[in-house]
């Protein structure tokens, strides 16, 4: 398929009571910053927040749309990566906000991946008591997850996302165009939260990027629409349980297993989120098999898409070699789900069938994983 120009953006509406936004989702969407926000907020300033990598590829022209459409708009530039979720960072973040004069009607624009939006996100929630703010997401896995549904934070010394706030933006801008700069692997690392959607709850949309993934990595029409069911899905559920409560757990399929071996690799390169959640979903299509909750050729059938695509699905394909067992059981233990000695884990009943498991024991979790790291 080749890069298509459809009519007009796909718009998905997350359906909030007094805080409905809307997610637009097209190619050159960003053109549309300037007027979709003197729209919503006429006369407002913006303050855009920020990495060095992005500033460098579309500032400009993030600042030119805004001019165009009269909104003045000033600029914070922190530096890339995930240590820039520290209270060190965030700190400069909201000072920058006041120092820029910024009133509680203007606005924060966070033009980046998961890190900036988390950042910039936390910050206008509690900046003059909570400031509107606007996610422009230039990752893959920023449009499909982290951008939409309100969840922002900064890291503490006890783990990851463990400071913040539930504070939804106003607006969603998801240019399908900024992706084509991304590099291959983080691009394919953003994929394994395409995938989580259709495994979690939407049969038929795993079986069609079984079919079109190919065509959503190249770009056009099949990433918008691939784009567009994740945001549509996320939508949904946000819009049922925002606070999650319930149902909205089942969007952290894979992290359980993941977010262990993410943190034994030290949150680095060696292994990045996206890689850490797709191995986390081959294990819980494998640990749900094991459970006899679903078919083993379902399992296989999952684990062979995710390494077709080229994420790994074996805790031995880990770079530097797998974590010990008692290091992954111990940061398995100190996740947040945990509830008098049981774990919850999100299980499967079938591909497009996810449930919350709370009654997972971790002497079972312990035997299958040392099976896993023991496999050559
Ligand atoms: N990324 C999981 C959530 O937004 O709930």
């Amino acid at each position: 398929m080749t890069k298509a120009l459809r009519a007009g953006p796909i718009v998905v509406n997350v359906a909030l009571a007094g805080r409905a936004y809307d997610i637009v989702i097209g190619r050159g969407s960003l053109s549309s910053l300037g007027t979709r926000i003197a729209a919503l907020r006429a006369g407002a300033a913006a303050l855009i927040v920020t990495d060095e990598n992005i500033a460098r590829l579309h500032l400009t022209a993030a600042h030119g749309v805004l001019r165009a459409a009269n909104v003045r708009s000033s600029e914070i530039v922190i530096a890339p990566g995930e240590q820039s979720k520290s209270w060190r960072v965030f700190e400069t973040v909201c000072e920058g906000l006041l120092a820029a004069r910024l009133e509680r009607g203007d606005l924060v624009i966070a033009l980046g991946g998961g890190v900036v939006g988390d950042l910039a996100g936390f910050a206008a929630a509690v900046a003059r008591r909570g400031l509107d703010y606007v996610q422009v997401p230039t990752s893959l896995l920023g449009q499909v997850d982290s951008s939409v549904g309100g969840k922002t934070a900064i890291n503490s010394s006890h783990g990851k996302n463990l400071i913040g706030a539930f504070h939804q933006p106003i607006l969603v801008i998801a240019d399908t165009a900024l992706l084509d700069t991304l590099p291959p692997r983080e691009f394919r690392s953003g994929y394994a939260e395409v995938v989580k959607y259709g495994l979690l709850g939407d049969a038929s949309f795993f079986f069609w990027l079984d079919a079109n993934w190919h065509e959503m990595f190249a770009g056009g029409e099949a990433r918008e629409h691939a784009i567009s069911m994740c945001c549509r899905h996320k939508a949904a559920i946000v819009a049922r349980d925002e606070r999650e409560n319930g149902e909205r757990a089942l969007l952290n399929f894979g992290h359980t297993f993941g977010h262990a071996f993410e943190a034994a690799c030290g949150f680095s390169d060696r292994l990045l989120h996206g890689e850490a959640i797709g191995l986390g979903m081959a294990l819980a299509v494998q640990f749900s098999a094991r459970r006899g909750l679903l078919p083993m050729a379902d399992a296989d059938r999952v684990i062979a898409h995710l390494a077709a695509v080229g994420l790994p699905t074996q805790i031995k394909e880990i770079p530097g070699g797998a974590p010990k067992l008692d290091t992954i059981m111990n940061l398995i233990g100190q996740d947040k789900k945990v509830q008098r000695g049981k774990l919850t884990f999100i299980l499967a009943r079938g591909i497009g069938a996810a449930f919350v498991a709370r009654d997972v024991d971790a002497a079972e979790v312990e035997s299958f994983l040392a099976e896993k790291i023991s496999k050559r």
